[in-house]
């Protein structure tokens, strides 16, 4: 870690605003391996220790966000037209280094992960370590026994590309209207999956959200368009999840 300078250490660990952190350094709360320090702008390295009254703030860079991504934006970084899911983030929380974990089509809703952490990223998304995402699908068509025996056996999709094999539990069938509405799980991450896993099966998705990946869930809370980061025990988890 380069030097950064004492309130910013702090107030990256979210330990309070700039200005309470800089009070509280003048009060001698903050001490730098053992010793009161009373200048906010001490620079800090990964070698020193800071203490926070009794408390020792480790320093963590990584940023983890959980969003549930509405309709109309795109899953990009930048994009001279459309608007991107970082464009919803508060501008305090846009950091130049966050970008979404994998991608949703712009019509697709749901769990999405933005982090700037690149070595999670890429075993999140690794193909090595099967991550499941699982989607509520609202279809236009229902699902036979056999179509969904292809689903889970590995569908076949219209030009020619075999896929993992899915679990799909249907939640709901309205014969009548030629509807119904599953949870379809998968652990690849191919271009419109979902979509041609189920035109192969000549239905139509009407409608499509991402409701878990991995170990995170997208809880009610969460309604589309906002976003929290994770809790502690969330990052644990995933990185205990991913870790072999
Ligand atoms: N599959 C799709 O077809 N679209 C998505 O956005 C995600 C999975």
């Amino acid at each position: 870690m380069k030097g950064i300078r004492l309130d910013k250490y702090l107030a990256d660990m979210k330990k309070g605003t700039r200005s309470q952190i800089k009070t509280d350094i003048r009060k001698g709360i903050v001490s730098v391996n053992g010793v009161v320090e009373n200048s906010p702008q001490r620079k800090i390295t990964s070698e020193d220790q800071v203490c926070y009254g009794k408390e020792t703030v480790s320093y963590d860079p990584h940023r983890y966000f959980l969003m549930n991504k509405p309709a109309g934006v795109i899953t990009a970084t930048k994009d001279a037209k459309e608007r991107t899911v970082l464009s919803l983030l508060k501008p305090e929380d846009r950091t130049s280094d966050l970008f979404p974990v994998g991608r949703l089509d712009k019509d697709t809703e749901g769990l999405l992960l933005l982090t700037n952490d690149g070595e999670l990223a890429h075993t999140l998304l690794s193909p090595k370590k099967h991550v499941e995402k699982a989607y509520y699908v609202r279809l236009d068509g229902v699902l036979t026994k056999e179509g969904i025996g292809e689903l889970e056996r590995g569908i076949l999709l219209k030009d020619g590309t075999r896929c993992k094999p899915a679990q799909c539990e249907v939640l709901a069938t309205d014969l009548s209207l030629k509807t119904c509405e599953v949870v379809l799980t998968i652990t690849e991450g191919k271009y419109h999956q979902v979509k041609r896993m189920m035109a192969a099966l000549k239905t139509h998705v009407s409608y499509l959200k991402r409701i878990r990946m991995g170990t995170l869930v997208l809880d009610d809370s969460l309604t589309a368009g906002t976003y929290r980061e994770l809790t502690k025990e969330e990052q644990n988890k995933l990185m205990e999840s991913i870790k072999h």
